[in-house]
């Protein structure tokens, strides 16, 4: 929601009243995850019906997929994150650092929503696990592949990584896929709103959180630059996951795994909608346009000049080509073919995003495996 000046500062009072130490959070949340997994494992016995081995390889892949989810969210919620879910009082004189000043400029719940959203992907992956063991199969564990290096910023924990957020090429082009009338699935392409290559998500160490002071609001031009870039891969991440419950649905054949499709993927679909909204406020006033003096970034007013296929307030999918180009557009989430949005076009997406740039061959000989035996189910009733 775009919000006025006096309600940003209203709001930014508030979050200071009742926020949360974001590390303080991160631990719990991560206990969540195992908690999930074991407890449902040790409590459930021998499974209650059996499910076809290409349902097995969806939840498989959607699993792993929620695990990247989980694992860049972590990190997000760990240096941007507030609060918790329920909301919880803490002491009043928290200090925010200009990372969460900087994402709570783009919306004043911002820092809220990020820990919203992250512990809805620990929600995700420990569910889909739980539920693959409740029926006999196999789990997904990425443990061994937590190896990168994190942010060195006061804040981040001192654990290994799944994805690296410090060496993104963001794709912005769903900015302009989401206010265009044509689709993926029918062969369109789409140009970027902004380039954003080899950029950090996150402040890699505590100098990130430092740069030139900007008046028109509180932190500086180089924090900001990097919440905006990270309100740009927070649509990005969410849209691939909206793409990728649409995709892998069309294959199940169990009519329970099809409402954990459903469900969950409505989830990641609520999720997309929040940022598209957010990432347009990294856009327009009165925190665009601004160059961060550092890093070179631009951001640029996208009100100005007017362009309907950058306008920030067009938040909602804009109806577009769906199934047959002669039926009437439809406001649809796209694509959702498994050419663009299954899970080994996901799998490339998010390398060519750079989120496993450092990790080992194993785990993209393990990711791409599990990729190509979900995109290769096919359901049947
Ligand atoms: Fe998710
Ligand atoms: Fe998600």
């Amino acid at each position: 929601m775009k919000q006025s000046e006096s309600q940003v500062r209203n709001n930014r009072r508030s979050f200071l009243k009742k926020s949360a130490l974001a590390a303080g959070a991160a631990t719990m949340g991560a206990g969540l995850l195992t908690r999930g997994i074991s407890t449902f494992a040790q409590s459930t016995g021998s499974s209650s019906g059996s499910l076809s081995a290409g349902d097995i390889a969806i939840l498989r892949f959607l699993a792993a997929a929620e695990l990247i989810e989980s694992d860049l969210w972590t990190q997000y919620a760990e240096l941007g994150g507030i609060g918790d879910n329920p909301p919880i009082e803490v002491a009043p004189n928290q200090q925010l650092n200009n990372y969460q000043i900087a994402l709570s400029n783009l919306d004043g719940d911002g820092p809220q929503y990020i820990t919203s959203n992250w512990i809805d992907e620990l929600s995700h992956a420990a569910f889909l696990n739980g539920y693959l063991e409740s029926k006999g199969a196999d789990p997904v564990n990425f443990d061994e592949f937590q190896t990168l290096q994190g942010s060195r910023a006061t804040g981040a924990q001192n654990i290994g990584r799944l994805t690296n957020l410090m060496q993104l090429n963001v794709d912005t082009s769903w900015f302009i896929r989401y206010r265009s009338a044509t689709n993926p699935d029918f062969g369109a392409t789409f140009p970027p709103a902004l380039t954003l290559d080899n950029v950090t998500a996150i402040p890699r160490n505590n100098n990130d959180f430092e740069g030139a002071p900007n008046p028109n609001f509180p932190g500086n031009d180089h924090i900001q630059a990097i919440a905006n870039v990270a309100a740009f891969h927070f649509g990005y991440i969410e849209q691939g996951g909206s793409s990728l419950y649409a995709a892998l649905g069309q294959k199940i054949s169990s009519l329970e795994v099809l409402k954990i499709a459903f469900g969950i993927g409505g989830d990641e679909v609520a999720h997309f909608l929040e940022w598209v909204d957010f990432s347009g406020n990294a856009v327009q006033a009165p925190v665009a346009p601004f160059t961060d003096k550092i890093s070179g970034l631009k951001f640029p007013n996208f009100f100005n000049p007017l362009n309907p296929l950058i306008q920030p307030s067009l938040i909602f999918p804009v109806p577009c080509e769906f199934i047959n180009a002669k039926l009437p557009h439809c406001a649809v989430i796209r694509p959702s073919d498994d050419r663009f949005g299954g899970a080994v076009a996901t799998i490339a997406s998010f390398t060519a995003d750079g989120l496993f740039v450092g990790q080992s061959p194993k785990f993209f000989q393990t990711v791409k495996q599990l990729a190509e035996e979900a995109d290769a189910a096919t359901r049947s009733v």
